[in-house]
């Protein structure tokens, strides 16, 4: 038995050790989760699975961070700089830096960060003449921001009356009008906001069959720590990436 495997008690040792099949932890907040999930990785490695061939998901740099590091005084730190490890956002950047070009962005693309999309909203908002007490920039960016995490898309809003019809009910008609210059105005500068990295992400797997089967190969084995606070463009993302090898 490796040495390592010792800083885990009991209930914890049975998941590191599963190396095949889809898994989920699910255990109160303390209980060491992402501990199971770290040594997991360790032991995937010390079982001859290559780095490159991990993924792993965080919600946090910083947790990204600790995970590396204690994998790293594991398995060696030329080991671990390998894995793939990062939060969703990281990564899918990463990801389309690579492959961004086949839905026509720069491998160069910005960034847009809360405050410049919320910047860029405001101003549209003004250009528009719409009324900023009811059009209030932080208010439309959120609405945007859970339409994109829901994949609906400018287009898929237009085509559906009950999303109209629920903005027009809260006093904004033309919501869909701001949505749609903020999209052609985010892809005409050649920038991404946080949530274009995730639909834009499950907009490649979904067009690009050849990129989605180049990543499912590569990403045999899946980790995703909180679990629980993935939101729906992020589900589809892993669910697709892990379709081929169901090791998630
Ligand atoms: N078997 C163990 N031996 C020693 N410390 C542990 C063990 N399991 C968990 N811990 C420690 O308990 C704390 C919480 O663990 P963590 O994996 O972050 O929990 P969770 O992700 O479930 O919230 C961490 O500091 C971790 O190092
Ligand atoms: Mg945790």
């Amino acid at each position: 038995m490796k040495t390592f495997l010792n800083q885990l008690n009991e209930a914890q040792l049975a998941p590191t050790l599963q190396k095949e099949g889809p898994m989920i932890v699910i255990a109160g907040a303390g209980s060491g989760k992402t501990r199971v999930l770290t040594y997991r990785i360790a032991y995937l490695m010390s079982q001859g699975v290559d780095a490159f061939n991990i993924l792993a998901l965080t919600f946090t740099n910083k947790a990204a961070r600790e995970m590396k590091e204690r994998i790293a005084t594991i398995v060696g730190d030329s080991e671990a700089k390998n894995i793939w490890m990062g939060t969703f956002h990281s990564i899918f950047a990463r990801i389309l830096r690579f492959e961004g070009d086949k839905l026509g962005y720069p491998s160069n693309f910005t960034i847009y960060d809360t405050q410049d999309s919320q910047r860029l909203i405001a101003s549209i908002i003004k250009e528009m003449n719409l009324d900023k007490e009811i059009y209030k920039y932080k208010q439309i960016y959120s609405r945007i921001s859970s339409y994109k995490n829901s994949l609906i898309t400018v287009k898929a809003y237009f085509q559906n009356p009950e999303l109209i019809e629920a903005d027009t009910m809260a006093r904004r008609p033309r919501l869909g009008d701001v949505y749609r210059e903020y999209v052609e105005r985010c892809f005409k500068a050649g920038a991404m906001d946080f949530d274009d990295l995730l639909l834009k992400t499950n907009e490649l797997l979904t067009r690009f069959p050849a990129v989605l089967a180049k990543y499912q190969d590569r990403f045999r084995y899946i980790l995703v720590d909180e679990y629980q606070d993935t939101n729906h463009s992020q589900y589809l993302i892993v669910r697709a990436l892990a379709d081929r090898f169901q090791n998630i």
